[in-house]
């Protein structure tokens, strides 16, 4: 199999080198994302894998196509930004890691809350400066709060057993019950209820029609005043100009965020010599209690290595022939579907 990889990144280079070596495919690894414009890159090539900011969009499909791409492995769990029904239109497989670590997430968002609630980020500035000046450093206890999880697939999951570990009190909003949080004594409530009583509301559900904007300008309003929000899950299931605003009223005290609603022309590039143009980002990076990661809550040494090793498997299972199983995404699946078959 001949594929050419866009979006690879400097750190996850080595991995996909390493698992090539005991495959017998044709790697090419490129930096530049998948667009209409680089698209014809793929001119020769059988399979094109890409990550979660490159454009799976109509056109750029159809543009594959014409170049002979017949398969699309993604480096990720999440499919929201691939249009399967002109993938399945046009004949192309797509394929990708269903889970690679979802303790990887679930535990960058643990540490945003405590970081936030404690707030690490300011305080390591300060003695950097030499200020040993304790004022406004003031956290609270994580034991006997309650945390609203939105969604308890496997990230929400593990996120609500750490939480239970602390003492905290997990409520939960999931269209399906999860076993296992059950057991660990979360309870399940309506969007309204979580709103209502939650200190901690964690975002953990698929970007989907329905969650699109789930933390509007009316659940905000309905939420404790002082909330800290965290979304590790993907950008737009916040409306990010509502949050500005309750943050702006001091509604929302705290938001710690791995991922933005705009995040494509930002996220996994060094821009640090540049000018944003992106003026709600920038206002949003003003709040001394908004802290913003990267996209990086899947960064550990385990998850890249495990996605590097089944995006290899996709496509050597695709080249010979063999069924791809539950890591193939097929357009019936609806992407508010239950666990497992999401994101
Ligand atoms: P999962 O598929 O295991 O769980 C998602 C859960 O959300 C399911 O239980 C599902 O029933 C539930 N859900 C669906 N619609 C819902 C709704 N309207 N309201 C409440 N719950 C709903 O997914 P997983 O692996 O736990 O991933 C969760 C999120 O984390 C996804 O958005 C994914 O894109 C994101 N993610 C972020 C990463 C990062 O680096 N920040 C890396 C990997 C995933």
């Amino acid at each position: 199999m001949k594929a050419i990889f866009y979006s690879t990144m400097s750190y996850e280079r080595p991995y996909i080198i390493r698992e090539q070596e005991r495959l017998n495919n044709e790697l090419k690894l490129l930096d530049c994302r998948l667009t209409l414009e680089t698209a014809s890159l793929a001119k020769g090539y059988d399979v094109v894998s890409v990550f979660v900011n490159d454009d799976g969009s109509a056109p750029v499909l159809r543009e594959l196509h014409r170049h002979g791409v017949r398969m699309l492995s993604l480096r990720s769990a999440g499919f929201n930004h691939i249009d399967l029904d002109e993938a399945e239109k046009l004949g192309m497989i797509v394929a990708r890691v269903p889970a690679y670590s979802p303790h990887a997430v679930a535990e960058h968002t643990v540490g945003l809350m405590l970081a936030l609630n404690r707030k690490f980020h300011r305080a390591y500035q300060r003695v950097r400066e030499q200020n040993f000046s304790l004022d406004g450093l003031m956290g609270f206890d994580m034991n006997g709060k309650t945390v609203g999880v939105v969604g308890t697939g496997k990230i929400g999951e593990l996120v609500c057993k750490i939480l239970a570990g602390f003492g905290c009190k997990v409520i939960a909003l999931d269209p399906i019950e999860n076993k296992h949080c059950l057991d660990l004594g979360v309870q399940y409530v309506p969007a309204r209820v979580l709103f209502e009583r939650s200190d901690i509301i964690s975002l953990h559900c698929p970007l989907t029609p329905e969650t699109r904007h789930f933390i509007s300008r009316e659940a905000l309003s309905a939420m404790k005043t002082g909330v800290m929000i965290i979304n590790t899950s993907r950008g737009a299931v916040i409306d990010t100009k509502a949050l500005i605003d309750a943050l702006k009223s001091s509604k929302v005290g705290s938001v710690g965020l791995d991922v933005y609603e705009e995040e494509t022309n930002l996220f996994f590039k060094d821009l640090s010599d540049q000018v944003v143009h992106d003026d709600v980002f920038v206002r949003l990076m003003t709040f001394p209690h908004v802290l913003i990661t990267a996209h990086q809550g899947f960064l550990t040494e385990e998850a890249i290595s495990e996605i590097a090793r089944v995006t290899l498997d996709n496509i050597s299972r695709f080249g010979n022939g063999l069924e791809l199983g539950l890591n193939q995404v097929r357009a019936a699946v609806q992407i508010s579907a239950p666990r497992g078959s999401v994101t």
